[in-house]
């Protein structure tokens, strides 16, 4: 087994990470340089398919906007279960990370007179959102912010690494981490006294979902082995308007996404008798949140027993709609959707994960010496379901944040390791590996049983319907820690953060956000005004 050495290790190459190691290399004294290890190709990640765009409160410029109304909105749509104090944080940072952004080449889509553009989603009350090549915004941030890591001396990345295993000592810190290459089928020990869980989410967990294959839900179960506290683990997003797998042919890995943006724009949900529904469901109607948005079309698609409803473009104007949205449109044609009918066939996907590895305000998780950011991170901002836009907003101001909290830290104190790091290497080093041919199978009944039971719709019947199949998933691949291959310890992670889903949406038995218990007490109607009134006094 080879061994090295890193001051900082960063485990994920999506914006948080990328963002982290740029934003490290300019505050930090690192000596033994940074390493950005990442499962796939650089860029393969959720970051990259990021459509909609990015929060950006910017009253300089955008003066109908300010931090309070932005705070009020991100609370309403977390219905009150958010952190004040970070919501408060992160949107109070926008301006300044998103100048910094800006300042490393990040080029926002401006109006004609030059001035930068913000568009309108669900649930916020102005338009506050940047976009940027149309509705390619993460693939523009993302290939920047590659296009400056890959430039740079002291920042090393190795490419299809898979992080395993956490390092931990006898004390419970965190001393380095155990990266697989499959090619190879070979282990590498890093050790570091910084380890960062950049892993993004865990779509993957669910048979229909927008993230790419890489989210398997990793960094939850790494941090989950290693004893680190997670938290709000039943809040998955669902979002309404993936591009449906009717209209894809063969099953896809995953659906592509119809941005909210669309329905920013003036777009209408119609059911599959092509009439429009929201109005009956939200005041909002095409704007009200997420999770009612997806609720309602889940609710049509069951009492017409179809497998999808439409989103009409009309009201937008097809070549509008071509030239703000050029990504969808690609993606349309791909999928021989013929766009002058003005009707995209949309269903709702396992979207985003409000849950995570809980962090304090310096990105600390429960472990010393290991924090997360991004995704993987359960920081407190989105509580019971996200704002739109929030996501991206939340990787960059968590990173730029951690960058300084690491730049106060002496990083390049000797990397030590103690009876507790050897204990976990030898494990690796024997010849235990756990070889499952069913793994495609296994992970096919997993996503199943986790889309039809601890979906959009949750009963306690369907609940502990979806534990049973967990068990039996674990007996049948006599769930160990060591595997041969990358797919056998993406099951073994899948695994993990599902019973972790679906265990945290069995106790909490009220239905609140993204969490809906068909099964539930009702909450009073007012809860989350409430419950916003009282954190906004604070
Ligand atoms: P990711 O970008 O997902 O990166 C995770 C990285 O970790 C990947 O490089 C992966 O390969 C790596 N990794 C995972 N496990 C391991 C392992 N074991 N070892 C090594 N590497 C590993 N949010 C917004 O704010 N605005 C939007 O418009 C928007 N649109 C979206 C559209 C789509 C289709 C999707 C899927 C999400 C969208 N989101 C949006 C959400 C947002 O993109 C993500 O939450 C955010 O990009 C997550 O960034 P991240 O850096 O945390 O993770
Ligand atoms: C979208 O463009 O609809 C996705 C935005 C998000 O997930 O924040």
């Amino acid at each position: 087994m080879k061994h090295s050495k890193y001051s900082i290790v960063i485990i994920g190459s999506g914006a948080a990470g990328l963002y982290l190691a740029l934003s490290a290399q300019r505050k930090c004294r690192t000596k033994d340089g940074i390493l950005v290890l990442t499962k796939s190709g650089l860029d393969e990640c959720n970051s990259a398919l990021a459509q909609g765009g990015i929060v950006s409160v910017m009253p300089e410029i955008n003066p109908r906007d300010n931090v309070t109304s932005h705070i009020m909105d991100t609370i309403k749509a977390g219905c009150g279960l958010n952190d004040f104090n970070i919501v408060k944080f992160i949107s109070e940072n926008s301006s300044c990370v998103i100048n910094d952004l800006i300042d490393l080449g990040v080029e926002f889509d401006k109006k004609e007179d030059g001035s930068l553009s913000f568009t309108l989603e669900a649930a916020h009350s102005m338009p506050r959102i940047l976009h940027a090549g149309g509705d390619y915004t993460g693939r523009v941030i993302e290939d920047r912010l590659a296009h400056l890591v890959k430039k740079s001396d002291s920042i090393e990345v190795y490419e299809n690494s898979m992080a395993v295993e956490l390092l931990c000592d006898n004390k419970k810190a965190c001393r380095g981490v155990l990266i697989y290459n499959p090619a190879l089928d070979t282990y590498e020990a890093v050790y570091s006294n910084a380890v960062i869980l950049a892993t993004g989410g865990i779509g993957q967990v669910y048979e229909y979902t927008t993230n790419p294959v890489v989210a398997t839900a990793d960094g939850i179960a790494l941090a989950s082995l290693a004893g680190a506290e997670v938290s709000d683990m039943e809040f998955v997003q669902f979002h309404p308007t993936a591009l449906s797998a009717s209209a894809l042919g063969e099953k896809p890995k995953n659906m592509p996404l119809v941005s909210e943006a669309v329905r920013g724009e003036g777009a209408k949900l119609l059911n599959a008798d092509k009439k429009p529904f929201m109005e009956k469901y939200h005041p909002k109607a095409e704007l009200a949140p997420r999770d009612v948005v997806a609720r309602a079309i889940f609710n049509e698609m069951e009492t017409a027993q179809s497998r999808n409803v439409f989103l009409d473009i009309t009201p937008i104007g097809l070549e509008r709609f071509k030239k703000r949205f050029p990504a969808i449109t690609n993606i349309c044609n791909e999928a021989n959707i013929d766009l002058s009918t003005g009707l995209i066939p949309v269903s709702p996907a396992a979207h985003y994960f409000m849950g995570g590895v809980k962090v304090n305000f310096n990105m600390e998780t429960t472990i010393e010496n290991l924090y997360a950011i991004g995704e993987v991170s359960r920081t407190g901002l989105h509580g019971a379901n996200r704002l739109a836009s929030n996501s991206l907003l939340e990787c960059v101001v968590c990173a730029y944040k951690l960058a300084d909290v690491l730049s106060q830290r002496n990083l390049d104190a000797p990397k030590s390791f103690d009876s507790g790091v050897k204990a976990t290497l030898e494990m690796y080093e024997g010849n235990f590996a756990n070889e499952i041919l069913e793994t495609g199978i296994l992970r096919r009944m997993l996503k199943k049983a986790m889309w039809q039971n601890a979906g959009i719709v949750r009963t306690k019947d369907g609940l502990n319907n979806a534990l049973r199949v967990i068990e039996d998933i674990k007996l049948i691949s006599k769930h160990s820690r060591v595997y041969s291959t990358q797919e056998g310890y993406e099951l073994r992670n899948s695994i993990i953060a599902a019973q972790l889903i679906t265990e945290a949406a069995l106790s909490r038995e009220n239905s609140i956000g993204a969490h809906f218990r068909e099964d539930a007490q009702e909450l009073p109607k007012n809860i989350s005004d409430i419950k916003t009134a009282s954190m906004l006094r604070m």
